[in-house]
């Protein structure tokens, strides 16, 4: 089922994914969060942090799982997923950062580091609330348009519209690199619940497309039609 919550701007869309997600762990305090990076969800990461200061949210048996991870990145380098997540989030609530997953983009055996994590995922019972932006390519976590759906976490060569959009966050395009390890579909669609974020106009025709359009691997993301519990928050106009 998917619900569209129509809001204001990103500061509504944030505050109310924020919401969405405190009101999980309250609920259920050893919620396993599935989180990603970017744009989008810095708002809502904001909000997250000032309401665990307020102490209206216990981050303390929450575990985090992130999308992905660019490969050849170790956590250290600044443009690292783990360092992101750390900076917006992880290291200013009171999670213990154990807890927090992350792909190992360093890893020496990629397949092995992959396996690990799907494993991983399972240990922990899988997701219990998603959080997703989308591409502008349609792409969910780092799984890019292709001839079919991936379905475990896998090294992904990324798109030119995909490093042409996150060269904005390095020096050059060059420095961008070129894979990434990404968690498949299969552990984004049984995630309990998944919580799509987008603003933007420049995202309006693949929003579209995702939710309305045929269910295709070449827009990933249409594939989240088929959730049972998908919440798109969003301040872009969809009818
Ligand atoms: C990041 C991720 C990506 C982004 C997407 C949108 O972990 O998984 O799928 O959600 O590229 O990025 P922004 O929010 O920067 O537009």
């Amino acid at each position: 089922m998917i619900r569209i919550v129509k809001v204001k701007n990103y500061e509504e869309m944030s505050m109310k994914a924020a919401n969405i997600i405190v009101g999980q762990i309250n609920l259920c305090p050893k919620t396993v969060l599935g989180l990603a990076t970017g744009s989008t969800p810095i708002g809502t990461y904001d909000q997250l942090v000032i309401a665990c200061k307020n102490n209206y949210v216990d981050f303390s048996k929450v575990t985090t799982i992130n999308l992905d991870e660019y490969y050849g990145l170790d956590a250290e380098h600044n443009q690292s997923y783990r360092y992101f997540m750390n900076k917006h989030l992880l290291t200013k609530v009171n999670i213990d950062l154990h807890n927090t997953h992350i792909p190992n983009g360093k890893a020496g055996d990629i397949e092995a580091e992959c396996r690990r994590y799907d494993d991983l995922i399972e240990s922990v019972g899988g997701i219990d609330l998603q959080l997703l932006g989308i591409g502008h390519n349609g792409h969910i976590g780092f799984n890019e348009p292709a001839d079919e759906f991936v379905p475990n976490t896998h090294c992904v060569s990324l798109g030119e519209s995909t490093i042409k959009a996150n060269s904005r966050f390095f020096e050059s395009r060059d420095e961008v690199p070129k894979k990434a390890l990404t968690m498949g579909i299969k552990a984004i669609m049984q995630a309990k619940m998944v919580l799509l974020l987008a603003s933007g106009e420049e995202k309006t025709e693949i929003m579209k497309k995702a939710l309305f359009g045929p269910i295709t691997p070449a827009v990933p993301a249409s594939i989240l039609q088929l959730h049972k519990n998908l919440i798109v928050v969003t301040p872009i106009d969809l009818a």
